[in-house]
């Protein structure tokens, strides 16, 4: 019997954090449609120092960027700080319609060794966090109907097999074919960091949400550029504008993603 569907995201421009929430949602009233009980759905955010248990009665969402095809360092210790106890999860990767590599791979892995019963996974072109929406119709409305449908399959896959009375059946699911190597290719850091403009009002925000404490804690426009893997986060979290990309190398390598992604990915997923 399921009790509970939790979405967890490790979004710091936002776009996991839509999804997740889009895709709990449907889990959660489809899975009502045959519940006796009223089941509760919680957001929770991953970013900051997050650890979690879970239970099998629990449908867990977790959703979590693509980085240069793998997870962000960041994400990686919080997911390996979350237990499942037998949770059902359904995965996703959002990515900036150029690729995701082996991140849901390395996503289902990461799921699979914390205890939880991976049903499902998938990922979704959505905005890119460092270089805007590549201008195909942001977030691609289109997209919207599939995902929506990949949430119907999955909980329609937890429905029947949280409704099984064979225990085995529950803790052994098929395994999922899910594109990507092992090992996983090799993390690349991006030469790309933000910087601090004259709007800046030194409120600190930026500082506190920073996952690698990269940014000087009395003066944000310190960034030490060893610790920062242009995760987004602090320029979301401004809200002066006072933080964003710039410079001849940002503008050349936003000129190339450009001509790079016309073409729009489609969603795909593993069930
Ligand atoms: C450091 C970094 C590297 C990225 N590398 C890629 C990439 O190689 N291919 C791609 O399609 N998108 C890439 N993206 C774009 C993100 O995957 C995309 O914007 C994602 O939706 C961000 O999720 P969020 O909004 O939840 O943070 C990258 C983003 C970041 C921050
Ligand atoms: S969040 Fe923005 S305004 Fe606040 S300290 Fe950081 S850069 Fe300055
Ligand atoms: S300074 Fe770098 S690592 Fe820290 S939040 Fe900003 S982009 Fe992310």
């Amino acid at each position: 019997m399921i009790k509970s569907v939790a979405g967890m995201y490790f979004s710091p421009s936002g776009e996991a954090a839509k999804l997740t929430k889009k895709i709990s949602k449907v889990i959660k009233d489809n899975i009502e449609d045959i519940s006796i009980e009223e089941i509760n759905c919680d957001y929770e955010d991953m970013l900051g120092d997050y650890s979690n248990e879970f239970d099998s009665e629990t449908v867990v969402v977790i959703g979590v960027p693509s980085a240069s095809g793998r997870l962000l360092a960041p994400c990686i210790n919080s997911l390996k700080k979350i237990r499942g106890n037998g949770a059902f999860a359904v995965i996703l990767v959002t990515y900036g319609n150029n690729t995701y590599g082996d991140s849901l791979f390395e996503m289902y892995n990461l799921a699979e060794e914390a205890g939880f019963n991976v049903m499902s996974a998938a990922a979704f072109a959505m905005d890119n966090a460092i270089f805007g929406s590549p201008g195909i119709g942001k977030p691609y409305r289109e997209d919207i109907e599939k995902i929506i449908e990949f949430a119907r399959v999955s909980a329609n896959k937890i429905k029947r097999l949280s409704g099984t009375i064979i225990d085995e059946m529950r803790t052994k699911p098929a395994p999922l074919n899910i594109k990507g190597s092992k090992p996983h290719r090799k993390p690349v850091k991006i030469p790309l960091h933000p910087s601090t403009n004259s709007l800046c009002i030194g409120c600190g925000k930026c500082i506190e949400i920073c996952p690698m404490e990269a940014i000087d804690k009395n003066d944000p426009s310190n960034l030490d550029i060893k610790k920062c893997i242009a995760c987004t986060a602090c320029i979301n979290a401004c809200e002066q504008d006072a933080r964003g990309f710039s410079g001849p190398m940002y503008s050349a390598s936003k000129l190339a993603y450009e001509i790079f992604t016309k073409k729009k990915r489609e969603p795909e997923w593993f069930i």
